[in-house]
């Protein structure tokens, strides 16, 4: 049942929640999933009811289910049930920054750091119990001019990078579970994409990276994961053939690298990867050596209209995801990348597509919520037919 306290936030701030629910809320399976025990609306309005995501992902053998959440400044952060969900640590037992730990929000000027808006993650995860993943540390997107525009020489950017790298794993420390060391290096063929490091310091900024985390974790004395994390590399092709040869080769020269982290941006339909592909393509990462996760999992729909028979494929295409995950021992966890429709990326960057979360922008519940919990606890679907 909803707390006094949701409801008050409900009556009080949510003016979306008053409007009378948009077709798409109103089409999901029309009976409650048999996962749950007080579903009793078309929605699913139920937003802290259980079943509770990590939970039961805990209670099947993996660390965490969480989410990323986009603070401060968003909105996010002055929506209380928003809130209240994300804190939430029987639902979301992990939070990734979607953005305040990247360079433009942290170095801003070379050699001035600012870690305020990722000090405001850290503070949830620390409030509430949960795993913190930090991401990222080096990527070719939301840089800070001075890298972007510098007159580098492959020494200075290096030098430049080391800084980087070594101010920020410092700077958190043990409060980060993992650090996302380099974000999407590689273009869908396999070779390197360009970017400022590529172009300037070459290929191998990629193994001095690395080697600069490590040395900054081994100063912390704290075991922080060190992942490489991108998209498309969740099925066996050219450019997870390539995530493997370089972790291989980092191996080899005796450089850390514990995870690969599969974004899982994925559409509904045909664009998610099988059960089969996901899990061959973690066991081959697994096989080198490392663990793996699921680091920003959503799933949209393109074009984003959808109706009964459209959620319980995405209800499907979440299921065999996350099953996945659960059918490999070294996958830690689950992230998904963000939770409500009302602040997810994809409307912004993909005009016309949508609906890729868990939760409607009400705060109803979709199917893909009860699939979810259905595959972590190893059960079969029970909303994934319209
Ligand atoms: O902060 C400004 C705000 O002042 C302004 O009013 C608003 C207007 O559009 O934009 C705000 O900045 C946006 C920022 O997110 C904060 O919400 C940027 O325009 C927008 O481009 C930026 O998008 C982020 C995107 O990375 C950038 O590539 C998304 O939030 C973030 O979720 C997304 O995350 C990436 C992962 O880091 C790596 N993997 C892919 C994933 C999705 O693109």
């Amino acid at each position: 049942m909803l707390s006094i306290r949701s409801l008050a936030a409900f009556a009080a701030g949510l003016s979306v929640v008053a409007a009378a629910p948009k077709a798409k809320q109103s089409t999901s399976s029309a009976t409650a999933p048999a996962s749950t025990t007080t579903s009793s609306c078309q929605g699913y309005f139920e937003p802290l009811a259980p079943p509770y995501l990590n939970e039961i992902a805990q209670a099947n053998g993996k660390m965490y289910f969480g989410t990323a959440t986009d603070q401060p400044g968003t909105g996010e952060d002055t929506n209380i049930l928003y809130q209240e969900i994300l804190n939430d640590t029987r639902i979301f037992g992990q939070v990734t920054p979607a953005n305040y730990m990247k360079f433009f929000a942290t170095e801003p000027e070379q050699g001035v750091f600012n870690f305020t808006g990722g000090q405001v993650v850290v503070d949830i995860a620390q409030d509430h119990g949960k795993v913190l993943r930090c991401h990222n540390l080096i990527w070719n997107s939301q840089l800070s001019d001075w890298v972007t525009e510098g007159n580098w020489t492959r020494e200075t950017l290096t030098a430049a990078m080391k800084v980087h790298i070594q101010s920020l794993i410092t700077h958190w420390g043990g409060t980060c579970y993992a650090w996302d060391v380099i974000n999407e290096a590689f273009a869908s063929n396999g070779s390197f994409s360009q970017s400022i490091w590529y172009d300037v310091i070459g290929p191998d900024y990629f193994p001095l990276a690395f080697q600069f985390a490590q040395e900054a974790v081994e100063a912390t004395g704290q075991d922080i994961k060190l992942y490489y994390n991108d998209y498309g590399i969740e099925n066996p092709n050219n450019k997870s053939a390539a995530v493997i040869n370089m972790v291989n080769s980092l191996k080899s020269q005796g450089i850390r690298i514990d995870g690969v982290g599969l974004e899982a941006h994925y559409v509904v339909g045909s664009g998610t990867p099988s059960l089969a592909d996901q899990k061959a393509i973690m066991d081959a990462y697994v096989a080198t050596g490392v663990e793996v996760a699921l680091t920003e999992l959503d799933i949209r729909f393109n074009p984003d209209i959808v109706n009964a028979t459209a959620y319980a494929l995405q209800a499907q295409n979440y299921y065999d995801s996350v099953q996945a995950c659960m059918q490999v021992e070294k996958c830690v966890g689950i992230t998904v990348w963000d939770f409500d429709d009302q602040y997810s990326w994809i409307p912004q960057t993909f005009p016309g597509q949508g609906s890729a979360t868990l939760y409607n922008a009400d705060f109803t519940r979709k199917p893909a919520y009860y699939a979810v919990a259905d595959a972590l606890a190893n059960q079969p679907c029970s909303v994934c037919t319209a």
